[in-house]
């Protein structure tokens, strides 16, 4: 099962994925989680563990892969930057951190000024989720940068399904409008979470989704959760929303 996190900016994807990664190896399921937003430093350490070095590096860096695209324009699409399909135990250990079932890779961080734009990233990332083979007791969890641009490179064309993350925000439940257009354009079911949410905002935004069946999951604010966000601490779990949550994947999306 693949599943990619979208959202606004601040919304909770982050926090999402990495309580959803959690949830998963409960239920004895070895999860993946792809980093793929280039300016996220806070995944990692929600995690429990350390950024691993940069994938790209294993193609050699951001240079030789934007080269590779280069030479192939304007056909970019024929553009490939893997010779096989791969399983989540082909990844050198270099390129991953790990922890009690939970592995980590980072596709294209910024790491200097001018780097250019995350278009490179955004095709390896692509590339990458859709050639992974997994077996049944794996799960990929994808992270992504706020907005939507990760579907105008096709991140999404390779997973089972889209999750996206909902706070209470006039935006965000623009967005979520936005984001089952495009999930629908590409035939891909899409699954609302919503995050940081009280009584009062909870049932304003249910009755505002007109199809209620897309919503798997309201998590509450919790102040564990922002002062855990605030020091850069691990979080843990232990939300029964993450676990119905995780459930209702688990029962809806499983091949
Ligand atoms: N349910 C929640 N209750 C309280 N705080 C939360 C909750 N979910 C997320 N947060 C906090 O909100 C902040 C943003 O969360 P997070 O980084 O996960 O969002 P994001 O959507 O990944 O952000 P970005 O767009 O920057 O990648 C963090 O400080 C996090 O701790
Ligand atoms: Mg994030």
């Amino acid at each position: 099962m693949k599943l990619v996190i979208c959202g606004k900016g601040g919304s909770g994807k982050s926090t999402i994925a990495a309580l959803l990664a959690k949830a998963t190896v409960k239920t004895g399921n070895s999860v993946l989680v792809i980093d793929t937003d280039e300016s996220n430093f806070g995944l990692h350490r929600q995690l429990g563990v350390e950024l691993p070095q940069d994938f790209m590096n294993y193609l050699g860096g951001k240079d030789v892969a934007l080269e590779k695209i280069m030479a192939a324009a304007p056909d970019y699409e024929s553009v490939s930057f893997f010779d096989k399909e791969w399983q989540i135990a082909d990844i050198p250990s270099k390129y991953y951190s790990e922890k009690n079932g939970i592995k980590l890779i980072a596709i294209g961080k910024i790491h200097e000024v001018g780097e250019g734009c995350a278009c490179t990233m955004g095709m390896v990332a692509k590339e990458f989720i859709g050639n992974l083979n997994l077996n049944s007791n794996e799960v990929v969890l994808v992270d992504t940068e706020a907005g939507i641009e990760h579907f105008g490179r096709a991140v999404e064309k390779g997973v089972d399904a889209i999750i996206m993350v909902i706070d209470p925000s006039y935006e965000s439940m623009k967005l979520s409008e936005k984001v089952l257009e495009l999930s629908s354009s590409i035939e891909k079911p899409v699954y609302y979470v919503l995050n940081k949410v009280d009584a009062t905002n909870e049932q304003f935004m249910m009755e505002s989704i007109s199809n209620q069946d897309m919503i798997i999951a309201a998590i509450p604010a919790n102040t564990a959760l922002s002062v855990a966000g605030l020091k850069g601490n691990e979080i843990m779990a232990d939300d029964s929303g993450i676990e119905n949550m995780n459930q209702f994947l688990m029962e809806n999306l499983r091949k």
